[in-house]
């Protein structure tokens, strides 16, 4: 494996490699969890080079975010890439990304990144979106891996994707989960003891919205309020949204009657978690 600090040697190294081969890219922001290597699985199964970028991006962090605590170890995450027969390791520095003067940004409008995560979290999507587009230019892969824990970050990328003309494919996987059903993230390593098991109060919500579509109630109001209030009940929980919404356009919907997402954001202690449950 190898690891790469700069993008010319990143874009010599895939001009050199690349011919007719397919070319699988994971994007991180690094301290590798299952969820991570579920993709890097994916991705290698699929390429003929596989590179994981692990790049903290600060321009997806809203100000006074955890930008400066966010976990970080390179050589814990080489290791892991390493096992899974990653090739490249992409991990640039701020200033290789973001050199003085930097500032050209791309950004998908309207609501698909106005709403949710976009309302709650200003600016956010406006990062993500840039630092992919700069990713997919250094890297030009065949192939990008995402996570549906960030359902609608996929959906973000899948619309930047075809807006731009990008020749990616973008290929989502479900979310793994704790055995109590806490969906991995790099921020659960925040959690307290204590903290950790109110987390599991998130996956719970999604679950009693499930059980009463199961038990046929279709008023999303209705469903909402019982997440709320199963939410409410733990004392370690502040809730930022819940929602049932049209999976493809993310609007919400007063009524199911086909499949829908059912998505919960909620500050547990200090930190924020998400999560989010299809339901047929
Ligand atoms: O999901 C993440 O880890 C980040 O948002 C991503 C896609 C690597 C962009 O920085």
């Amino acid at each position: 494996m190898e690891l790469i600090k700069d993008i010319q040697t990143m874009r010599s190294y895939i001009k050199r490699i690349q011919e007719g081969k397919i070319v699988g890219f994971v994007p991180t922001m690094g301290h590798l969890h299952e969820g991570h290597l579920s993709l890097i699985k994916k991705g290698r199964e699929e390429s003929d080079v596989l590179v994981v970028s692990i790049f903290v991006n600060p321009t997806q962090f809203e100000p006074g975010g955890d930008f400066k605590s966010y976990p970080r170890n390179l050589e814990w995450d080489m290791k892991l890439a390493e096992a899974e027969g990653v090739d490249v390791i992409f991990a640039p520095s701020v200033e290789e990304i973001y050199p003085g003067g930097y500032s050209t940004f791309v950004e998908v409008e309207g609501h698909l990144t106005s709403i949710l995560e976009g309302e709650s979290r200003p600016g956010h999507f406006r990062g993500v979106t840039t630092i992919l587009a700069k990713l997919f230019n250094i890297v030009s892969p065949d192939r990008t891996y995402f996570g549906e824990k960030d359902y609608q970050q996929a959906l973000v990328v899948r619309k930047l994707v075809r807006d731009l003309n990008l020749n990616i494919e973008i290929v989502p996987l479900p979310t793994v989960r704790e055995q109590d059903g806490l969906a991995l993230s790099s921020r659960n390593s925040y959690l307290t003891p204590a903290e950790r098991k109110a987390a599991t109060v998130l996956y719970q919500s999604l679950l009693t919205a499930k059980k009463d579509i199961a038990r046929g109630i279709r008023d999303a109001t209705v469903i909402s309020s019982h997440m709320e209030d199963l939410i409410r009940g733990q004392p370690l929980a502040r809730i930022d949204y819940v929602a049932v919404i049209d999976p493809e356009t993310l609007r919400r919907v007063e009524r199911v009657e086909k499949e829908v997402l059912v998505a919960v954001a909620a500050k547990i202690g200090q930190t924020r978690l998400i999560d989010n449950l299809k339901i047929g």
